[in-house]
């Protein structure tokens, strides 16, 4: 019978440059669309103002980049406690490996193996670990597993697409910046993994055309309605998604460590804040639900919900919730919420061990 180890993690772009991570903020400062009030530093929520301070959020970007580093490092000794016989990682493509041409809800990546450039074109200046424009990273992926994922599910009606070479992209950013996050140290990271992709951005996939991964504009997004494309998956079809992945593997011969990959509410896609702060009550609601194993909550979520707290990419954690409820675990072993007003996001980390 196999066994299951829950992971939840981050994959946040700015932990691989050296940058303030509030950069973003401060280009939305610089936005003659950004509503005046939120301009005056005496407006925002104490604790934003805290974290801004005098050093337009220096000191606050140094802290979170550490506080990131640690809980890689504890979310890798987890991992290679466990020994998993592959990684399965749930994330978005941001119009990525999926574009016009095909945009899949949700699709198992069944690689054999495929190589990535990291820092081939990479603009957002020098990557932490100072590595050379050519260096090349392999993932070695697990057809097998893939394939008996995919098999599983649509056995169970769950009509998954399923790859074996990617499309257009070698690997999205979900994955690659997880990959790259969870061999912090670089002692490598031989562990063969099964990519999921979940189609997160959900309207705003084409409608943005992978415009919030740009580094060079304060990234807004469409605010019409009109033109968006067809949603995301809805977040009970991710829970229910991730329930059938936890039953699958239940019966498999593995180990599988399963990993949700993504911050959480996003600044940049909460409209409601003008796109300046992420929705961090929201986030709190969904912590503590977590901590508590109050499962029902998470499952009973509309999209509409998602779309107004910016959760788009909350949905790679509703897929780990899903899998965490049908494997009968209440609550994580561990955990930490990072919260960060100034750097687009805060970021959970959890463990389930099994
Ligand atoms: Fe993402």
């Amino acid at each position: 019978m196999g066994q299951i180890l829950g992971l939840g993690i981050t994959h946040y772009p700015n932990l691989a440059a050296q940058v303030n991570m509030s950069w973003r903020m401060q280009s939305v400062l610089a936005d003659p669309k950004l509503p005046e009030h939120l301009r005056a530093v005496e407006n925002w929520p104490p604790a934003m103002r805290a974290q801004w301070g005098s050093d337009r959020g220096q000191a606050h970007s140094d802290q979170h980049r550490q506080d990131l580093i640690d809980n890689f490092r504890k979310a890798r000794a987890e991992l290679d406690a466990f020994k998993p016989d592959f990684v399965l990682i749930w994330g978005d493509d941001q119009y990525e490996n999926f574009r016009d041409d095909c945009v899949p809800a949700f699709s198992v990546l069944a690689y054999d193996a495929v190589e990535f450039q990291p820092w081939k074109g990479y603009r957002r200046g020098r990557n932490a670990w100072d590595e050379p424009e050519d260096h090349t990273i392999r993932m070695n992926g697990h057809r097998a597993g893939g394939k008996y994922l995919a098999s599983a599910l649509l056995t169970e009606g769950i009509d998954v697409a399923y790859a074996y070479k990617p499309l257009h992209h070698p690997l999205g950013h979900a994955f690659s910046n997880s990959l790259l996050y969870l061999d912090y140290d670089r002692k490598g990271f031989d562990y063969p993994v099964v990519p999921f992709a979940v189609n997160a951005y959900g309207r705003w996939l084409v409608a943005s055309s992978g415009v919030p991964m740009s580094p060079t504009t304060s990234a807004q997004l469409p605010d019409a309605e009109t033109d968006l494309d067809p949603p995301a998956p809805q977040p009970w079809r991710c829970f229910d998604v991730g329930a059938a992945v936890a039953r699958a593997l239940q019966r498999s011969p593995w180990r599988v460590a399963i990993v949700a990959s993504s911050s959480w509410s996003h600044s940049f896609l909460t409209r409601k804040h003008s796109r300046l702060y992420p929705d961090v009550a929201a986030d709190k609601r969904y912590y503590a639900a977590l901590q508590q194993g109050d499962w029902d909550f998470w499952r009973n979520t509309t999209l509409a919900q998602v779309e107004d707290s910016g959760h788009h990419e909350l949905l790679n954690w509703f897929c780990l919730a899903g899998a965490m409820n049908a494997l009968g675990r209440k609550q994580p072993d561990e955990s930490a919420f990072l919260e960060s007003w100034i750097t687009n996001s805060d970021k959970v980390f959890a463990v389930f061990r099994p």
